[in-house]
């Protein structure tokens, strides 16, 4: 078949099979089937660059050139306003809504009772059916342009199917699953790195990242609960979701359409407990009154329509007593004091521990030694004490104070102006920091050294062989031996994975090194500046913060832990034994025609794809923009650049090239020098 035919079956074919999986919730063919014909299509774009499709199902991740980074939100106006509901934990209080609504009408009516999803709201706007824009709610009246990640969502569709009117926006709610949830913070908790307290936080959190292959890796999910437009075909809300499902959104089939008010509540009492297996948090449910017209006759108060109400759960929460509190130490050396508590049964699990967070938090609460305290487990995955029952405090119950010292090595504890976590410093002298810091540093993103779990390493700790991560490569073969449980051939193996490990690139090699607010993304930008350690180590607060992402906190924590002997000896000893200390020269340069500017690519291009193009600019030594700003040197335009761009372009006087221009402006081209001035001019 004709590849460029191929294409564009594959393209319908996938959208297809998407919306079977992630909409109907029926796929029709296997995951494996799937991937494949995706890799197909993939491959086949690849080789027609002339066939580039924005809406094709392959460009969810807005780029496949590396990790595309935007440095801020567009701020975009709602149509209209993103209104919020009146709220009750009063099933009295429905009633009397009910009630009240129906006198307003003046005859029996009809409500629809949905779920009322637990994340962030989002207005998603479809233009002749492509996705178009997509906006959080922000204040109500404005939100952020976070299209890009929204397109990362596997059931929102890029595209609509059937007959879907030309204009149509849908709001819903942005999710994070809560297998999703436990493993970000799994893989958060490794890291270091602060926790998200519920999949609410996460996926707010989520939608407002800058970095778009991040976002499509946390895997959110959508659902759509109302539909706005100016030609739409039904009068109905509920219909009117059937219909929206049908043109490829995710509606919940949750919903119920209610006759009278024993319906609702039989809605509202099967959900408060069915609600526990559902895959995305819900905290209520949502009463609308169905017609539009009635919709309409009912209107709203200032902030909310008066023809909806939502009905929130209570979140469930019980009373036991606080035994004492204990404190952990992390591998960064943060304490965290965390509460122990006298047994007690919640949402169906046993909790004995809450974390207390740090001492601010601790102090908010006024703890008392033992009190008797309130455990929630709302959205929250780790229980939370909320409050103090102050009445039933014991007389003469001496208040919980934070620790001074490290509960483990006894040095004084030490607290950084701005930080909420007391941390020991003592780095290299305290148990559980030495052996997290030797975990992490052979952890899978950082040296990926494979058979040196938990145990081994406090074994390893224990008989004295390793107080740091140099020592790992100073083991021998009877050394590993001596470890319970190692024999020939894991010993073996172990040291060959050590010595593989000389091959890891000097980013990663940063990262293993555990400096405090060092994570993988931050490792990657300083090794990219910097180039090698010696220039990292002669580099001060100010040479940092020049760096895009770093910020002065993170600065500080760098140049103290190049400054630090001892951390100084390891990484000579590193460097001495073969590790990677600088960066691989990166492919060569193109040019440098295009230093210092800022280009924006818009539109539809015949010559070149939109992701060619942005290569190109990077490869000339220029930085791609991603919205019209001040900042922007020049837009490259290709057809249907929308106007509100161009109208932005000129009133701020920007330059507009199109792609022969553009082309014309690289070195090279018998064009160059004609255009030279045209450079000059940016
Ligand atoms: S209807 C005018 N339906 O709850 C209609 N909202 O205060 C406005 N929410 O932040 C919303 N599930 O994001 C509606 N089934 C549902 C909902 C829902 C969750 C959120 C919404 C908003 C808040 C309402």
């Amino acid at each position: 078949m004709d590849e460029r035919r191929e294409i564009l079956e594959l393209r319908e074919k996938l959208r297809r099979w998407e919306y079977e999986y992630y909409v109907l919730n029926m796929p029709s063919i296997s995951d494996k089937e799937f991937d494949m014909e995706m890799k197909r299509l993939e491959a086949l774009e690849a080789l027609h660059p002339e066939m580039d499709d924005p809406e094709s199902p392959t460009k969810r991740v807005g780029s496949d050139l590396g990790v595309q980074t935007m440095t801020e939100f567009r701020q975009v106006a709602h149509g209209r306003p993103m209104l919020s509901l009146a709220n009750t934990y009063s099933e009295g209080e429905v009633r009397e809504w009910y009630e009240r609504t129906k006198k307003s009408i003046g005859r029996d009516f009809d409500v629809v009772c949905e779920l009322k999803f637990d994340g962030s709201s989002i207005s998603i706007i479809y233009e002749n059916g492509k996705l178009a824009k997509a906006v959080t709610r922000g204040d109500g009246k404005k939100g952020d342009d976070v299209t890009e990640n929204i397109r990362t969502i596997r059931n929102v569709p890029l595209r609509l199917i059937g007959d879907y009117p030309e204009n149509v926006e849908f709001r819903g709610e942005v999710l994070m699953p809560w297998t999703s949830f436990e493993r970000l913070n799994r893989e958060r908790a490794e890291q270091e790195e602060q926790l998200f307290a519920n999949p609410r936080n996460a996926a707010s959190g989520t939608l407002k990242t800058l970095n778009v292959k991040e976002v499509a890796r946390r895997e959110l999910t959508t659902y759509i609960y109302y539909t706005l437009g100016e030609e739409l075909p039904l009068d109905g809300h509920y219909e009117m979701m059937e219909k929206s499902r049908e043109w490829g959104v995710n509606v919940s089939r949750n919903m119920r359409l209610c006759r009278n008010l024993d319906e609702v509540m039989e809605y509202i009492h099967h959900w408060d407990i069915e609600r526990k297996n559902l895959p995305v948090a819900t905290d209520g449910i949502v009463i609308k009154v169905n017609s539009f017209a009635e919709q309409e006759e009912l209107g709203m108060t200032a902030k909310s329509p008066r023809w909806a109400i939502a009905y929130k759960f209570q979140p469930e929460n019980a009373l036991t007593r606080l035994v004492e509190v204990t404190y952990q130490v992390g591998r960064t050396g943060v304490v965290t004091p965390v509460a122990n508590l006298e047994a007690v049964q919640l949402s169906g699990t046993q909790v004995r521990r809450a974390t207390l967070h740090n001492e601010d938090f601790m102090r908010s609460l006024d703890l008392h030694e033992g009190d008797m305290v309130y455990v929630e487990k709302g959205g929250e995955i780790i229980p939370k004490i909320t409050a103090v029952e102050t009445k039933e405090r014991r007389e003469g119950a001496k208040a919980v104070e934070f620790v001074k010292k490290c509960p483990v090595c006894g040095t004084e504890l030490m607290r950084n102006e701005e930080e909420a976590a007391w941390y020991c410093p003592n780095e290299s002298g305290c148990a559980p920091q030495i052996c997290g810091k030797i975990e992490h540093f052979v952890s899978r993103k950082a040296m990926n050294i494979e058979g040196i779990g938990t145990e081994t390493v406090s074994a390893l700790y224990e008989k004295g062989l390793v107080r740091g991560v140099a020592d790992l490569y100073r083991l021998t073969y009877d050394d590993l031996r001596s470890v319970e449980g190692f024999a020939d051939k894991s010993a073996r193996s172990v040291l060959e994975e050590l010595r593989k490990s000389r091959s890891v690139g000097f980013e990663r090699v940063l990262y293993a090194l555990g400096i405090r607010m060092v994570g993988e993304v931050v490792a990657k930008k300083l090794a990219k500046a910097f180039r090698n350690i010696d220039a990292l180590r002669r580099a001060t607060v100010e040479d940092m913060v020049q760096t895009e992402d770093i910020g002065e906190k993170i600065a500080l924590n760098v140049v103290a832990f190049l400054k630090d002997n001892d951390n100084i000896r390891t990484i000579e000893f590193l460097t001495e034994y073969g590790l990677k200390m600088e960066m691989e020269e990166e492919a060569e340069k193109a040019s440098d025609a295009l230093a210092g500017k800022t280009i924006v690519v818009s539109g539809k291009f015949a010559l070149h794809s939109r992701d060619e193009y942005k290569a190109m600019i990077e490869a000339h030594g220029g930085k791609v923009g991603s919205s019209v700003s001040a900042k922007t040197s020049m837009i490259l335009a290709g057809s249907d650049m929308g106007p509100a761009k161009r109208e932005k372009a000129e009133t701020l006087g920007i330059k507009i090239v199109d792609e022969n221009e553009f082309i014309g402006l690289l070195p090279g081209h018998e064009a160059g020098k004609a255009v030279e001035q045209l450079l000059f001019d940016i």
